[in-house]
């Protein structure tokens, strides 16, 4: 057997204590399959005395992370500690100029600075591995690189924040609202004390700049990706969504279009017949669209200890058997970022009008005007006197700016008593 592969884990808190506790519970099989052992032999954290269920007696424990990217007994460095900034990416610029391998998890950091790192990593023929960054145990990098590599990725999508499709789930379920539910999420440890990096689109953002990158090619463009959270989202909304026949989903797509590269992370309306749509929970789910495999699409847990070490050890395999390369392969190549209002889909549109005559008509107006075609419309009920009843319609594709232009002015209406709530209608 080859020599061991020796390793420092940066941060002993969720993953990092899970990718302790699998190398040690894994560490014979995984020897097996790379064909040398994967050894723990150094690690950074503040806290020693904390018992994490696993022994840490063996490993030297570097008090600042300078020591422990100078270390010469270190081959990789795994950083889990987190941040964009800060001592993470201190420590992965300082791992990678000395000549070590990175593996993170870290999507914050890279969605700000991967092109920089991997450029870094690049020049000193060393690997930057991130699997864990994207959609936590789901393999799905790994499936871009080697098992898809043959096609032209069409079009790439996911459901990549368990906060998130767990929030949007239990509305659906439960017919609450979202500040309900979001609080409940938050009692049972599913969304963090100050959730808008989840809800605001913000960490699905990051992972699928991450994801474009490796599916079309060239640089992380965090910057190019549009970005809507789930806050406007309303049971009532869940509601006509589901007698239309879709279900509301946050997703992140990209694709590459003749305007460029298009990111969007955005709540979207998914038909009911489409996989996706029955993602349920905090599972996560990638969806891979390539010219000659068709539709594939992967499922599993998209963070938590166990998927997000699984994720990190199978890039240390990777390192270990000499197949890691250095994480993007162009950093250099800038694809043009698609503008958004340009993007042409179709639409759904909440109203809350009052129930008086000439209201539909002034409505389809505004539409007819920016040259967008309904598609349906249902009016519910009849609202007592100075009520307002929602009304709802669906479009046929048109172009986002023309939609936003009409409903600016259908909002102006006298009689549209509530800003309109728009999701846009995806074709999966
Ligand atoms: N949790 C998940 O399910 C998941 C999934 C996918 C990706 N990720 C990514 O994985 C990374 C780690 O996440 P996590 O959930 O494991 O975070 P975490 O539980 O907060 O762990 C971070 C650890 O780093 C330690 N740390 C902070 N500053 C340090 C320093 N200067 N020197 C040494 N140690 C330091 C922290 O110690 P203290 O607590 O004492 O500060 C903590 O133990 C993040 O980039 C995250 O985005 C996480």
């Amino acid at each position: 057997m080859k020599p061991p592969l020796k390793i420092a884990i940066a941060g002993l808190g969720t993953v990092g204590t899970g990718v302790a506790q699998l190398l040690a519970r894994n560490g014979d099989l995984i020897a097996d399959r790379a064909g040398r052992r994967i050894e723990l032999r150094a690690v950074l954290e503040k806290d020693r005395k904390h018992d994490r269920g696993v022994d840490l007696s063996k490993p030297k424990w570097h008090g600042t992370f300078r020591e422990l990217a100078a270390d010469p007994g270190i081959e990789v460095v795994v950083e889990l500690i987190g941040g964009t900034e800060g001592v993470a990416l201190d420590l992965v610029k300082d791992a990678l100029s000395a000549g070590k391998h990175v593996v993170t998890a870290n999507k914050a950091m890279l969605a700000h600075h991967g092109n920089e790192l991997a450029a870094l990593a690049a020049k000193r023929g060393v690997a930057l591995a991130f699997e864990a960054a994207v959609a936590g145990g789901i393999p799905i990098l790994k499936a871009l690189r080697e098992g898809l590599a043959a096609n032209t990725v069409k079009r790439v999508y996911g459901i990549l924040n368990g906060t998130c499709n767990y929030i949007l789930s239990q509305m659906s379920d439960s017919r609450r609202d979202f500040g309900d539910v979001l609080k409940e999420a938050q009692k049972l440890g599913y969304a963090e004390k100050d959730p808008s990096f989840d809800i605001d689109g913000v960490d699905t953002a990051h992972k699928l700049a991450l994801l474009a990158a490796v599916a079309f090619g060239g640089a992380v463009d965090f910057k190019g990706v549009f970005v809507e959270g789930i806050r406007h989202v309303s049971a009532l909304d869940i509601e006509f969504a589901e007698e239309l026949g879709y279900r509301i989903k946050l997703l992140g797509l990209a694709r590459l279009t003749a305007d460029g590269l298009e990111q969007r992370v955005h709540p979207c309306m998914v038909q009911e017949s489409a996989p996706i749509a029955h993602v349920e929970g905090v599972f996560n789910a990638v969806v891979v669209e390539g010219d000659f495999v068709g539709r594939v699409m992967l499922e599993g847990r998209g963070a938590g200890a166990e998927p997000t070490a699984s994720a990190v050890v199978a890039d240390l395999i990777d390192i270990a058997m000499g197949r890691a390369g250095p994480g993007l392969k162009n950093p250099a190549v800038r694809h043009k970022t698609a503008p958004m209002e340009r993007h042409k889909g179709a639409y759904y549109l909440r109203l809350m009008v009052l129930d008086r005559p000439g209201v539909i008509a002034d409505v389809a107006a505004a539409l007819r005007d920016e040259k967008v075609s309904m598609e349906q419309m249902i009016q519910r009920g009849r609202g007592p006197a100075g009520e307002a009843v929602p009304v709802v319609i669906t479009t046929h594709e048109t172009i986002e700016d023309s939609m936003l232009r009409a409903l600016k002015r259908i909002a102006k209406l006298k009689t549209v008593r509530e800003q309109p709530r728009m999701i846009r209608v995806e074709t999966l």
